[in-house]
């Protein structure tokens, strides 16, 4: 579904991506971790075409199809749903507002979901549905962030650090979410920091360090390597 292959990519001059190379297919979870700045963001940014950074060579493929060149909206229309780090939300906007910038009515492809399945998905947002945009909680923005995503109708979603800033209970309900979503046939690329968090819904692991690959395996596989949880996310 989603192939990347040798991706090179600069802010200005400063490259920060040498030659990455991943595939996210249906219905898996594939986490990709690393230390603060190894450039877990900067991939996801180029691959959504947010011009910062810029590609400057490799290959990135959605269901065949090149994303050379395309806008991010038109990244998005090729089925690349993307959760922004920090959750970026309208301060002044309601829950509604949010999503009905976005509701398609009668016009929705299929995969797109509608306003009424984003609320069955997450009840919370419906008994906020006229809270504004700096009015909800973390884990509250994060639902409303998903949902956003998922109302374009995705079959990959990139997500960055969604569990970030969450208390343990929103941390579970939002794996609970990840889960439900891969068995319905989505793709996810997860940033994580959150090694526990990745290890529980992922079933390929990545590891980036200075925006190259360096580890590739099964979480079973991370949590007994104890000399690569050191050298790479510096777990003791
Ligand atoms: N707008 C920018 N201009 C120039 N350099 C940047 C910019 N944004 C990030 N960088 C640099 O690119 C590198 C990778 O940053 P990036 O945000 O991709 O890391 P990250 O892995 O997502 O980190 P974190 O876990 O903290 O979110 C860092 O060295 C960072 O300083
Ligand atoms: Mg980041």
């Amino acid at each position: 579904m989603l192939n990347i292959s040798g991706l090179c990519s600069s802010y200005g001059e400063a490259q920060v991506l040498h030659g990455v190379s991943l595939d996210v297919k249906a219905g898996e979870v594939v986490a990709l971790l690393g230390r603060n700045g190894m450039g877990k963001t900067s991939l996801v940014r180029t691959v959504m075409g947010l011009g910062s950074p810029q590609k400057t060579s490799g290959e990135i493929l959605m269901n065949g199809v090149s994303l050379e060149g395309l806008a991010p909206y038109k990244v998005s229309q090729q089925k690349i749903g993307y959760v922004p780090q920090g959750r970026r939300l309208f301060p002044s906007l309601s829950v509604l507002e949010h999503l009905s910038v976005l509701d398609k009515g009668s016009k929705a492809e299929n995969s797109a979901w509608s306003i009424q399945q984003v609320f069955e998905a997450f009840p919370r947002l419906k008994e906020r549905i006229h809270h504004k945009g700096n009015q909800l909680s973390g884990g509250e923005r994060q639902m409303l962030a998903i949902g956003r995503s998922l109302m374009m109708g995705p079959s990959v979603l990139l997500m960055d650090e969604p569990t970030e800033g969450l208390d343990p209970v929103m941390v579970g309900y939002v794996e609970n979410i990840l889960k439900k979503l891969k068995e319905s046939g989505l793709g996810i690329l997860l940033v994580e920091q959150n090694l526990y968090s990745a290890l529980a819904v992922a079933d390929r692991v990545l590891i980036m360090e200075t925006g190259a690959l360096v580890w590739s395996g099964l979480p079973s596989e991370l949590m007994n390597n104890e000399e690569t949880l050191h050298k790479y996310l510096g777990v003791h």
